[in-house]
C-alpha cells in the first residue's frame, strides 16, 4: 500500500490530507505572520479591533487544518515587540482578547492533543495573561499532537540579544568555552529550542517583509505572500500556500533540488 493510501485509511473522513497535496512532502513546520486584521475591519466600516476578533477564527481553523493534514508544528505571530507602539486601546483589546481566547479554547486544545507554547518576552504581559499562559503550557506539555507556538511580545532581535546574554553569562562564569559556541549552541538558547526550523513562512495582506519575525529560524524557509487579509485566510488560502510550497525546489545553497520529504526532521 502506498504511503498516501496508508495515511488515508488511518485517518477518519475529513482529517485526510487533501488529494491536491502530497502528504509526504508537507512542510513539517509552518510559520505565519497573521497580518491585515485592521484593514479587513476598515474595509467593512468596522473598528480595527473587530479584525483581531475575526482573526482568532482564522487561526483556529488554520490550526485544525494543519493538524488534520499532518503538519507537525504551527508558529503564529500574534503580537510583536513593536506592536506596543499602537494606541493603548488597541493593545489593551488584544491582551484581553488573548486572555479570553485562551480561557475559552484551552479545553478543546487539550482534547485535540495540541501542545501549546508561547514564545516571546512573556514577563511584560499582563499578570493574568501570564498565569493563563503558564497554565495552558503546563496542561498541554505532554500532548502528542501538533506543536502550536504563539509568538506573543515576540521580537527576533530581542530573542537573539537574550541568547547572546545567556551565552555570555555562561562564558563569564567559566561554564562555557566561547570557542565551542556553534549554530546548535545558539539555537538551543532561542525560544524555539527543540523545534525544527520552519519550512514555510506565510505572510498575509500582501506585505513583503519579515517584521522582526524568527530572524534566525527562517534562514531557509520558503516564503509565500498572499494578498488575503488574515481574517479571510481559509482552507483555500492554506491550500494555495501548501501547493505553492510543494512546487518549490529547495537547494539550501547546493545545486541539487532536495525533495521536501528528504529533509531531516
Ligand atoms: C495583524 O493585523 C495583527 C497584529 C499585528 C496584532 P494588523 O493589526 O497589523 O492589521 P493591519 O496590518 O493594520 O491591517
Ligand atoms: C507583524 O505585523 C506582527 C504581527 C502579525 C503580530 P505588523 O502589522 O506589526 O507589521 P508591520 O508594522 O506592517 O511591519
Ligand atoms: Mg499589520
Amino acid at each position: 500500500m502506498s504511503r498516501r493510501l496508508a495515511a488515508a485509511s488511518n485517518d477518519s473522513i475529513g482529517k485526510v490530507c487533501p488529494a491536491e497535496l502530497d502528504p509526504i512532502c508537507l512542510p513539517a513546520h509552518v510559520a505565519v505572520i497573521m497580518d491585515g486584521n485592521g484593514r479587513w475591519a476598515q474595509a467593512r466600516g468596522l473598528p480595527r479591533v473587530m479584525g483581531h476578533r475575526a482573526g482568532v477564527e482564522a487561526l483556529k481553523s488554520t490550526l485544525r487544518l494543519c493538524s488534520d493534514w499532518g503538519v507537525k508544528a504551527l508558529t503564529a505571530y500574534a503580537f510583536s515587540t513593536e506592536n506596543w507602539s499602537r494606541p493603548g486601546d488597541e493593545v489593551n483589546f488584544l491582551m484581553t482578547l488573548f486572555e479570553r481566547v485562551l480561557q475559552r479554547e484551552l479545553q478543546g486544545l487539550e482534547a485535540e492533543q495540541v501542545r501549546i507554547r508561547f514564545l516571546g518576552d512573556l514577563q511584560a504581559l499582563p499578570e493574568k495573561l501570564q498565569n493563563l499562559i503558564a497554565d495552558a503550557t503546563a496542561r498541554t506539555a505532554a500532548n502528542t499532537g501538533i506543536h502550536f507556538n504563539v509568538c506573543t511580545n515576540y521580537g527576533g532581535r530581542r530573542e537573539l540579544v537574550l541568547a547572546a546574554q545567556a551565552l555570555a553569562g555562561r562564558a563569564a562564569r567559566g561554564e562555557l568555552d566561547p570557542a565551542t559556541i556553534d549554530e546548535n549552541t545558539m539555537a538551543a538558547e532561542l525560544y524555539t529550542a527543540g523545534e525544527q526550523d520552519p519550512d514555510l513562512l506565510i505572510r498575509t495582506s500582501g506585505e513583503r517583509r519579515i517584521s522582526n519575525f524568527l530572524l534566525w529560524q527562517l534562514a531557509y524557509a520558503e516564503i509565500h505572500v498572499t494578498d488575503v487579509f488574515w481574517p479571510d485566510f481559509n482552507r483555500d488560502a492554506l491550500m494555495a500556500a501548501l501547493v505553492d510550497y510543494q512546487g518549490r525546489k529547495r537547494r539550501f545553497g547546493g545545486l541539487e533540488a532536495l525533495r521536501t520529504d528528504a529533509l531531516g526532521s
